[in-house]
């Protein structure tokens, strides 16, 4: 870990530099902030009160407070995104003639490289992310960081009717060939930059429905292209394991020794969309299986030494579920034996009012919660998936609209 250095510049003031081996965040008086990654493209910033991160797919996401609660999130435009990257890039040309001092030596060349990622090589780059991914719709939180292999692209279900994440795209399972070249685009895409993530992450929807024998050759190519385990003492690029989502359908599919050959080839968590414990509620959301498959599954996964991540739906079934939705939602995770490995997520639901949830819901007599109703119900799953004593799963909150990969 280098120190942080400083350098004056008239018309700023004091500039700070953190350089570390994966990124350089430049810091006007500690009070604006951008970084960028070993090869100089922007990555986040936090300017004017408002904060910005770069997706490798090149949006931006700017997130800022609303009021002492409330958050704005959402994509800039291209318009946006290129006043930004050259509002950035200004700042940084503004800097650079002052990186004279020899202890400054090794940050010029950084610089430059910075001022020669511009917006129009940025733009450019971006038709090389869509020529390698699919579109990238979700992860679970703890995984934003990850890199993503789609092993397969799509959800073999795509009916729930409050998801739409994965409708722009059939499911296909690739060959282990052309999941090598997957794999080595996204390296030359990554470059150095690889050392900012530290996990892997199967997509697209539900990977863990690939029959067993293919998935095995797909985790073996996986082992094949990447070091996996624990941190390497020279501080070479590591991967601590393999991520996963899973349908609960695809879950029954899998016995305790397909989990166990799994969890031997490095699959750390499975992330599991129970979205509700409710059997009315979950037949409405037309999720596959039922919650008690869910609890089955997430059994046998465990004692595989797996760990799992549960995403529960606040706000889903409206007024008319909301009671019975709480309620059976946190007994049915009561008994799945989570342990302080395991991660519970809440996800607010975010829907259109003009979907086949929302007309559904609207037709059984339902209405929409407020958002300080749905806020409501996250602190009431909060406060009772936390209740009992013992080594408890964290519960921590997902929001889609601040994804960004
Ligand atoms: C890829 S899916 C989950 C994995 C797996 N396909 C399953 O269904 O179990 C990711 C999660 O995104 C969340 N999600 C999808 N659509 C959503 C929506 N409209 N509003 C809020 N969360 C949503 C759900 O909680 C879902 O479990
Ligand atoms: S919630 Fe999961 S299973 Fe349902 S359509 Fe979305 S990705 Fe597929």
């Amino acid at each position: 870990m280098q120190p942080l250095r400083q350098q004056p510049v008239p018309s700023i003031g004091s500039v700070y530099f953190n350089l570390q081996p994966y990124y350089l965040t430049i810091s006007e008086n500690l009070q604006h902030h951008y970084s960028f990654d070993p090869v100089g493209r922007f990555l986040s910033g936090f300017l004017d009160g408002i904060n910005y991160r770069r997706g490798l797919d090149g949006s931006i996401l700017a997130k800022h407070r609303t009021t002492h609660s409330g958050k704005s999130r959402r994509r800039l435009s291209e318009p946006e995104t290129q006043t930004l990257i050259d509002d950035v890039h200004g700042r940084v040309a503004n800097i650079a003639p002052y990186l004279t001092a020899p202890e400054q030596a090794d940050l010029l060349p950084y610089v430059q490289a910075i001022l020669a990622w511009d917006y129009a090589r940025l733009h450019a780059e971006r038709s090389t992310f869509h020529a390698i991914y699919k579109p990238i719709s979700i992860l679970p939180p703890d995984q934003y960081r990850a890199v993503v292999l789609q092993a397969a692209e799509g959800c073999s279900w795509n009916k729930c009717t409050f998801c739409s994440l994965y409708r722009d795209r059939r499911f296909r399972i690739k060959s282990a060939t052309s999941f090598r070249q997957h794999i080595q685009h996204i390296k030359q895409l990554l470059g150095p930059s690889i050392g900012l993530r530290q996990s892997l992450f199967l997509g697209d929807a539900n990977a863990l429905v690939i029959p067993q024998p293919r998935l095995l050759e797909l985790l073996q190519v996986v082992h094949e292209e990447f070091a996996l385990g624990p941190a390497q003492p020279n501080d070479a690029p590591c991967m601590k394991g393999v991520y996963s989502f899973l349908d609960i359908f695809g879950a029954e599919r899998k016995t305790l020794s397909d989990y166990r050959e799994l969890a031997a080839y490095g699959l750390k968590r499975i992330y599991i969309g129970l979205e509700s414990g409710d059997d009315d509620l979950f037949a409405l959301l037309n999720k596959p299986g039922s919650p008690q498959e869910c609890v089955q599954a997430v059994q046998t996964i465990k004692q595989a030494g797996i760990a799992v991540g549960i995403i529960l739906l606040a706000g889903a079934g409206g007024d008319r579920y909301a009671e019975q939705h709480v309620a059976n939602s946190v007994a049915h995770i009561h008994t799945m034996g989570l342990d302080a490995n395991d991660i519970i997520y809440i996800s607010a639901l975010v829907v259109s009012g003009s979907d086949e949830y929302s007309q559904l819901l609207h037709a059984q007599g339902g209405h929409a919660l407020a958002d300080a109703q749905v806020q409501q119900q996250l602190a009431t799953f909060k406060t009772l998936l936390r209740a009992p004593a013992g080594p408890r799963p964290k519960v921590s909150l997902y929001h889609i609209e601040e994804f960004i990969y």
